[in-house]
């Protein structure tokens, strides 16, 4: 595997990929590797001949109060697992690489980018699409793999892409779960022993929903009161937000009618704050 950490050596050897006919799969991440990362990269295997991943733990994207100090890395342990995945190319730049002094310029998915999440990290998705469309002009994939788990990063990515003219495919994999249902993520890592025995709540919230708009329930005050219900039993779990809105511009919906609808929940427990989603689908006026 190459270790590449400085955009321009990174752009010259895609190029070279591309020179030589080869597709170049992509997978960014922050690090702290799991295996909903390595499911991405599973998937870019298979879409492409050269799978490159990037680790950058983007500032940017870090609100002043947020975590961006504490989160956490392990450099050497990310490389044995992208070595033994068989991964061409580990993108690791600096910070200074990717924000040299006077760095000014940023995409912004207006609209998209204040909703859900975005209420409550004001600035944070337009630091996802600037990083993603800095790295996208330094990897130049041909596809690139983005986790359901944050299913609203990827339909603002998807926004991002279609609007600017990225010439990249996306493609989004399923969200990948612990055991018992908890949502697998780098900041689990922040979860007490205590706080990680409650956690997989969450998970089970989006699962009676689910449960509710498969008995037929349409109307989603009663959705998002039924878990908030459910989920105010565990003391150390504090929700943020319950949603539930449409998968393109992810406006609330009152009443469930024909078509696809996300849930998502942003909740905090101890210092971590955990988001999972869950789609569910209505064919009908009665079913
Ligand atoms: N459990 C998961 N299943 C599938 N994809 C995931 C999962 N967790 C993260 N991803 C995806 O991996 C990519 C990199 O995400 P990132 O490195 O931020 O990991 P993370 O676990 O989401 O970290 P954190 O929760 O701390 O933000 C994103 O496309 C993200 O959606
Ligand atoms: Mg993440």
């Amino acid at each position: 595997m190459r270790i590449v950490t400085k955009s321009e050596d990174m752009q010259r050897l895609s190029i070279e990929y591309k020179r030589q006919g080869k597709t170049v799969g992509f997978v960014p991440t922050m690090g702290y590797l799991h295996e909903g990362h390595t499911s991405l990269i599973n998937i870019a295997h298979k879409y492409a001949d050269v799978v490159v991943v990037s680790i950058f733990v983007n500032p940017i994207q870090f609100g002043p109060s947020e975590d961006y100090d504490r989160y956490p890395r392990d450099i050497e342990r990310d490389k044995e697992i992208l070595e033994k995945m068989g991964v061409d190319v580990m993108f690791y730049p600096s910070v200074d690489d990717m924000y040299p002094k006077g760095f000014t310029t940023y995409v912004e998915v207006k609209g998209l980018s204040d909703k859900l999440c975005g209420r409550y990290r004001p600035g944070h998705f337009r630091g996802v699409t600037t990083v993603v469309a800095k790295l996208f002009n330094i990897v130049m994939p041909d596809v690139a793999v983005f986790g359901e788990k944050d299913a609203q990063q990827a339909i603002i990515i998807k926004r991002m892409v279609r609007d600017l003219n990225f010439p990249v495919k996306i493609i989004v994999g399923p969200t990948v779960r612990e055991p018992d249902g908890l949502a697998m993520s780098s900041r689990n890592e922040y979860l007490t022993e205590e706080e990680r025995k409650v956690a997989p709540a969450i998970y089970q919230s989006l699962l009676l929903a689910k449960g509710l708009v498969e008995q037929g329930e349409r109307d989603t005050s009663k959705i998002i009161a039924a878990m908030q219900e459910f989920l105010s039993k565990y003391d150390r779990i504090k929700v943020e937000y319950i949603e539930i809105v449409d998968k393109e511009e992810l406006n609330p919906i009152e009443r469930l009618e024909k078509g696809e609808a996300l849930i998502a929940i942003a909740a905090y427990l101890g210092k971590a704050r955990l988001i999972d989603n869950i789609s569910v689908k209505v064919g009908g006026d009665n079913g």
